[in-house]
């Protein structure tokens, strides 16, 4: 039997599931029922000043018949009083103890306010902090959220601020809306936080009304600027996570997030270095229930890979990923049809002229079919083919014949 169990710098947690800090983790009632589905984790929507917020506040971005792969919101942090919301903590860890229950908390720049803060929110009983440095809109026009994100300096003032009187870990979740992300995470390091997170909402405006020329979302006719999430982002915060974890000055644990739905995305993250994973806009399309899609696939893969902990995942692909300059610039694979499976589409074939290099051969045979043939000697390798073909491993990418000729001279 695998142990899906995680220990990420001191918290434990049954499983590396966790509800992000969000909607799904509004309240008690959310967080109780989250926890029964089979959730590890969760970090509390985000605690703090000022209590406000507005309607509409998402925006989706649907691709063909695929809903919602990604969403952009306009939603600050919690808009219900901090007694409320600390009565509901402590009753969740009391019923839940042995689950994680992070408190998110984001606070204006003054020490004695986040003093204040911190205390009166480990008093119920969190197993941990997670600072919002990263949320991109509303919050940071006032000082807060990604304005502290956006710079190394506030991110370690603010993280030893905490630490100086925090009794639980501290993670520090950072904003993707940065030039290169470690800066920001070395300096969560320097300030003494326990972990880091990311990502949070990438800046965005997700679309425009053609007819009304109204934004998505508008408020009464006007709209801003917005935080972007769901699958679509999932590639900016994997890189992002795979940076951190192979930068040494980086040294602690990572709770991956953004655009994390299914369990393979988990295996992904973890591989490249996340001990927990955060979700959001998954559950908030799907509801809980996806968590036992998560926990099956996830024991099943580590049964069917003899990997016996789920924290034997953790960072194993990070030494496959480098600089530009260290890849093998000999290494040669090219384009093979399946002339079997292909349907003649032609579709390989304008992709490679138009845009890659000339060098698939289109040839009407006796019969009158289209016969494509790729010129092994031209083709660079670059995928493009195999990635437009529409039938499943139609095109497969061979490494160069030329290598073993070279071994045989
Ligand atoms: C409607 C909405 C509200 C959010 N509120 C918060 C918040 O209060 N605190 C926070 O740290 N992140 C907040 N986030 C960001 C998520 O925690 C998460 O970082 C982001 O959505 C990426 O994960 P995903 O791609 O799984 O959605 C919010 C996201 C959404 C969509
Ligand atoms: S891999 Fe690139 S260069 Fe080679 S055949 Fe396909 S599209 Fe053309
Ligand atoms: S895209 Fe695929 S199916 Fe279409 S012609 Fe090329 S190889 Fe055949």
């Amino acid at each position: 039997m695998v142990d899906l169990s995680v220990n990420m710098a001191g918290i434990h947690s049954p499983n590396p599931f966790w509800l992000a800090s969000a909607p799904p983790t509004n309240s008690g009632y959310q967080v109780m029922r989250a926890f029964e589905a089979g959730w590890g984790g969760a970090v509390w929507k985000t605690l703090g000043d000022p209590i406000v917020n507005v309607t509409s506040r998402f925006g989706a971005l649907h691709l063909g018949r695929q809903r919602m792969v990604g969403i952009n919101n306009i939603e600050l942090i919690t808009d219900r009083p901090l007694e409320v919301n600390l009565k509901e903590i402590r009753e969740v860890k009391r019923t839940f103890p042995k689950h994680a229950l992070i408190a998110s908390l984001m606070m204006e720049c003054n020490r004695n306010r986040w003093h204040e803060l911190v205390k009166q929110v480990q008093d119920v009983g969190v197993d941990g902090f997670e600072l919002n440095f990263g949320c991109p809109h509303g919050m940071s026009e006032r000082g807060m959220g990604a304005a502290v994100g956006q710079d190394p300096e506030l991110v370690a003032m603010i993280t030893e601020w905490v630490t100086e009187v925090a009794e639980v870990p501290v993670i520090v979740k950072l904003t993707p809306n940065i030039t290169d992300i470690r800066y920001t995470a070395r300096a969560a390091v320097q300030g003494g936080a326990h972990a880091v997170s990311m990502i949070n909402t990438i800046n965005s405006l997700i679309g425009v009304d053609i007819e009304t020329g109204l934004t998505i979302p508008h408020v009464n006719g006007k709209g801003a600027h917005g935080g972007y999430c769901g699958p679509a982002v999932k590639p900016i915060a994997l890189s992002m996570v795979a940076e951190c974890a192979r930068d040494p000055t980086v040294s602690v644990p990572i709770s991956g997030i953004g655009g994390i739905a299914t369990w393979q995305d988990v295996v992904e993250f973890m591989l490249m270095g996340a001990t927990t994973t955060q979700v959001c806009t998954a559950a908030m399309h799907h509801g809980f229930r996806i968590v036992e899609d998560l926990i099956d696939g996830l024991t099943r893969y580590l049964d069917r890979k003899g990997i016996s902990s789920a924290m034997d995942l953790v960072g194993r692909s990070v030494p496959l990923f480098t600089d530009w300059g260290a890849l093998d610039i000999n290494h040669k694979v090219v384009a093979r049809i399946d002339q079997s499976r292909c349907i003649h589409c032609n579709k390989c074939y304008i992709a490679c002229e138009d845009a890659a290099h000339q060098c698939i051969d289109r040839k009407i045979d006796d019969a009158g079919v289209t016969q494509l043939m790729v010129d092994e000697a031209e083709c660079v390798g670059c995928n493009l083919c195999s990635m437009v073909c529409p039938v499943e491993e139609c095109i497969a990418m061979v490494p160069h014949e030329k290598e073993e000729i070279t071994w045989g001279r």
